[in-house]
């Protein structure tokens, strides 16, 4: 492969990213991470063998390919480290393959406490955020105070300052808004320096290090995280993660310029699902929902709450497209569907008596949750697809299906995942993609 891709989600979250992310693998030189934290949760099994992966990218389990996190990701010690351990402990070299950008914001523990307690004023408001500490890290980043990881190889007497200060401000709001337990500077301090010391051999100027792997003619993967409609800023807000994992995030959250990229897949369910709060037009609270959301396990991977389910949504794909300059899609969990008797499409959304114009996408929250979909239904495939290996050999309904999809989104389908087995996927046309 002589391409450099971004593989991110292209709906809410959960599409299989790393899954889609372990089996592309084998054609890149090295796998970046962008954006996000340990929010995410990207399950992939290979031979019967589970690895669930929050932080380190998806490229963890090919031997021969680096991988890094750029300084768009905000980083945990404590998720980093524990992740990192339990690879290692499972006989995978983690050490000697990771780079960790100097220029990634830290999660403390305050800014956690400071995640759920908003969560909890937030009352029945709440984004329904995963509780890591994400939003708060984002806001200290952006808000020119974070402690980022170039900040632990300051003297100890300049980051123990710099800590004091950030607590300081954290324990002001912890203690005196959300009347919530403060947290102890000396434990923070004493975590950050064992950290500092654990991932010293690791950490790197990133996009000096990524610019050499492209200078040695390696090609190199951009890994998102969450979804496009959870971009803090194109998604469905406030109920959105707090960084960009839209397409641009990928060069902010690398530092490699905008004209690198070859190419960016979008990956999406066959259907749909969300976890947390917000607006869902197609989802459905009935015994079809609660079907997709047995046969495809919905239950997040981080937190093990059942996520939201409902039907295929093109006009909220079609955005994607747009948002991501998306120049392919892969469809994952296409083997859900199996079972059922008809699949529908929303193809449009109406909002009171308007039928809304095909490019339009409501950007107020309420305006989104008060769109009813408009739905397309085609006849269910009734065949089992997790042994099928061949685009051709798929059933002629199902690629139907796919071919409709296409049409209403304007992005051709490149990938095709029936089953969570880094094997139970295929190309369409391998020759397009590369
Ligand atoms: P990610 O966050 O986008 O990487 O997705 P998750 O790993 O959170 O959620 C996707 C879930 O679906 C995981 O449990 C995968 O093992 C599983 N999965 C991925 N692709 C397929 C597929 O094509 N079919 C089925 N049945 N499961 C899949
Ligand atoms: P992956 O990478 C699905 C959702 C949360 C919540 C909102 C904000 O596995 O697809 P945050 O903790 O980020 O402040 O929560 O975003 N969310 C995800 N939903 N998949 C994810 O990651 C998510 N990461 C965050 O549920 O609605
Ligand atoms: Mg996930």
């Amino acid at each position: 492969m002589n391409k450099n891709i971004v593989i991110l989600g292209a709906q809410w979250g959960d599409e299989g990213k790393g899954k889609i992310v372990d089996w592309l693998t084998d054609h890149v030189g090295a796998v970046v991470r962008f954006q996000g934290g340990h929010n995410a949760g990207h399950t992939l099994w290979v031979n019967g063998a589970k690895t669930v992966l929050r932080l380190i990218p998806s490229g963890i389990l090919h031997p021969n390919v680096q991988c890094y996190l750029g300084n768009g990701v905000v980083i945990s010690p404590t998720a980093l480290r524990q992740e990192i351990e339990e690879l290692t402990a499972k006989g995978i070299d983690v050490i000697s393959r990771l780079n960790i950008s100097l220029a990634c914001p830290l999660i403390l523990s305050s800014h956690i406490a400071l995640d759920q307690a908003r969560e909890k004023k937030r009352g029945a408001q709440a984004i329904g955020t995963t509780g890591r500490g994400i939003g708060p890290a984002y806001e200290d980043k952006v808000a020119r105070r974070a402690i980022r990881v170039a900040d632990l190889y300051q003297t100890e007497s300049v980051l123990t300052q710099h800590v004091k200060e950030l607590l300081d401000y954290h324990n002001f709001l912890l203690k005196h808004y959300y009347h919530v337990e403060e947290v102890s500077v000396d434990t923070v301090l004493r975590d950050l320096f064992e950290f500092s010391d654990y991932i010293q051999p690791m950490v790197r100027d990133i996009s000096s290090a990524l610019h050499h792997v492209r200078t040695m003619g390696h090609t190199i993967l951009f890994e998102g995280a969450q979804g496009a409609l959870l971009d803090v800023d194109h998604g469905t807000y406030p109920f959105v993660t707090s960084s960009n994992t839209t397409s641009g995030g990928a060069s902010t959250g690398t530092g490699m310029g905008v004209n690198i990229f070859n190419s960016v897949i979008g990956v999406a369910k066959a259907y749909v699902t969300r976890v947390g709060a917000g607006p869902f037009v197609t989802e459905l609270h009935d015994a079809t929902g609660d079907k997709m959301a047995k046969i495809g396990h919905e239950f997040g991977s981080v937190t093990g709450r059942p996520r939201r389910c409902g039907w295929i949504d093109a006009v909220a794909l079609r955005r994607s497209v747009m948002l991501n300059g998306l120049t392919n899609i892969c469809m994952t969990k296409l083997d859900v569907l199996d079972s059922f008797e008809e699949i529908k499409i929303c193809t449009a959304y109406t909002l009171g008596n308007r039928l809304l114009h095909s490019s339009e996408f409501p950007t107020h929250f309420s305006a989104l949750a008060a769109c009813q979909p408009v739905y397309e239904t085609m006849p269910g495939w009734k065949t089992d697809t997790q042994h099928i290996s061949r685009f051709i050999d798929l059933p002629q309904k199902t690629q139907n299906y796919l071919k409709r999809i296409e049409t209403l989104i304007g992005a051709p389908i490149e990938i095709i995942s029936v089953g969570p087995e880094r094997n139970q996927t295929m190309f369409v046309n391998a020759q397009t993609l590369f």
